[in-house]
């Protein structure tokens, strides 16, 4: 038995051997990228849908100024991308470390980083042409990423910077709520808001990486893949790219998309809604706490609750404005971290009361 182990051991072990480096081989090729940096715009042009910024950063690399840039707006619809795309393109890929300096959320960048980092890299002083002979722009660009995340006395040490050094930097703040840039900042710049992209605009792209990537689907499901990413191209990318993976060779179905965007079915929001009506608390509780054991997420129930409820004919205006309301108070309460399953309790309770009210 022994030998029978050991032998088979033996003779197994170079196949497997070879298989594994065979395997390191391929991936070393191909590199295995997620999709949404693999299909990240790689110049201005490919951006979609954001007609505006386009044209001002097209004007630029034709050797126009540019302005200081503020991007604001959802996540997955552009910024970071095209900025980069524009940086890329206007310095060549030697130039663009020299030239660019980006700072992110992950970066410190308190006050002490502004008055020493930012600034230093600010005056440096730079030529107006490229080491292969091509002209470029005689200034430097700083990214500020995720700006909204820098304290407001780090924002405050900015103003002067930008102004004082503008003959050799330009800015480039991005954020996803512009309203947590102090104004001094955004009066300085040029503001762009970047949509959230356009159903057949997402459609598109999404199609264009399933062919690419030779991802089978159905129409139905690529409809739902853009329904539940709402604008967001990189929630999109990402969950087609779970779902092949997910399907391994199938088609990708509504049901796949459902499942993988953790979205509730029609048929258990509607439950709850009837328990909601039913006007029996018991019942209600079951309800709800099954939807939780079931590990729904709340922001979820009550994102689909809320457009449920909206388009609810038999309920009045006042009605209405009285649980919409409340779902307001539980997100922000969920969003804080309270219990999913006592915000559930309190919302429907609301709702139940509501409803029997004007019965
Ligand atoms: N307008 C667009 N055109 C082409 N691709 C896009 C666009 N918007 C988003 N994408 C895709 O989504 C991915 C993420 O985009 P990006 O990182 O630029 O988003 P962002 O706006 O910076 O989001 P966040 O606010 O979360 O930082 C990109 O890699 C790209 O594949
Ligand atoms: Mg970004």
């Amino acid at each position: 038995m022994q030998a029978f182990l050991k032998g088979t051991g033996t003779s197994t072990k170079p196949q497997k051997d070879k298989a594994t480096a065979g395997a390191s081989g391929e991936n070393k090729k191909q590199k295995p990228v997620p999709w949404v940096e693999k299909y990240r715009p790689k110049c201005v042009d490919e951006v979609a849908f954001q007609e505006e910024v386009v044209t001002v950063l097209k004007r630029s690399l034709e050797g126009a100024d540019l302005p200081n840039l503020l991007f604001y707006g959802p996540p997955g619809t552009g910024k970071t991308s095209t900025i980069l795309a524009a940086s890329r393109e206007l310095y060549g890929p030697e130039l663009f470390r020299q030239r660019v300096l980006e700072l992110n959320a992950s970066d410190e960048r308190g006050i002490q980083v502004v008055r020493n980092k930012i600034k230093t890299f600010a005056q440096l002083t730079v030529a107006g042409s490229r080491s292969d002979g091509k002209p470029c722009p005689p200034f430097k660009i700083i990214i500020l990423d995720e700006a909204d995340s820098m304290t407001n006395p780090a924002q405050a040490a900015l103003r002067r910077t930008m102004e004082k050094e503008s003959k050799t930097t330009r800015f480039c703040l991005i954020c996803n709520y512009v309203s947590r840039i102090i104004e001094p900042l955004t009066s300085r710049c040029s503001k762009f808001r970047f949509k959230p992209l356009a159903d057949e605009i997402q459609e598109n792209r999404v199609l264009g990486i399933c062919e690419k990537e030779d991802v089978k689907y159905t129409k139905e499901g690529i409809t739902a893949l853009v329904k539940v990413s709402e604008g967001d191209l990189r929630k999109a990318i990402t969950y087609l790219q779970s779902a092949a993976r997910l399907t391994g060779g199938k088609e990708i179905t509504e049901q796949v998309i459902t499942e993988i965007a953790g979205v509730v079915s029609n048929e258990m929001i509607d439950s709850l809604i009837e328990a909601c009506y039913s006007s029996s608390f018991e019942k209600l509780e079951v309800v709800v706490s099954n939807m939780i054991n079931e590990g729904f997420a709340a922001t979820q129930i009550i994102n689909q609750l809320h457009d449920t409820i909206i388009e609810k004919e038999d309920l009045n205006d006042k009605q209405k404005s009285a649980i919409t309301e409340k779902l307001a108070e539980v997100d922000k309460c969920l969003m804080d971290g309270a219990d999913e399953y006592l915000q559930m309790i309190g919302l429907c309770s609301v709702i139940m009361q509501q409803v029997t009210q004007n019965n």
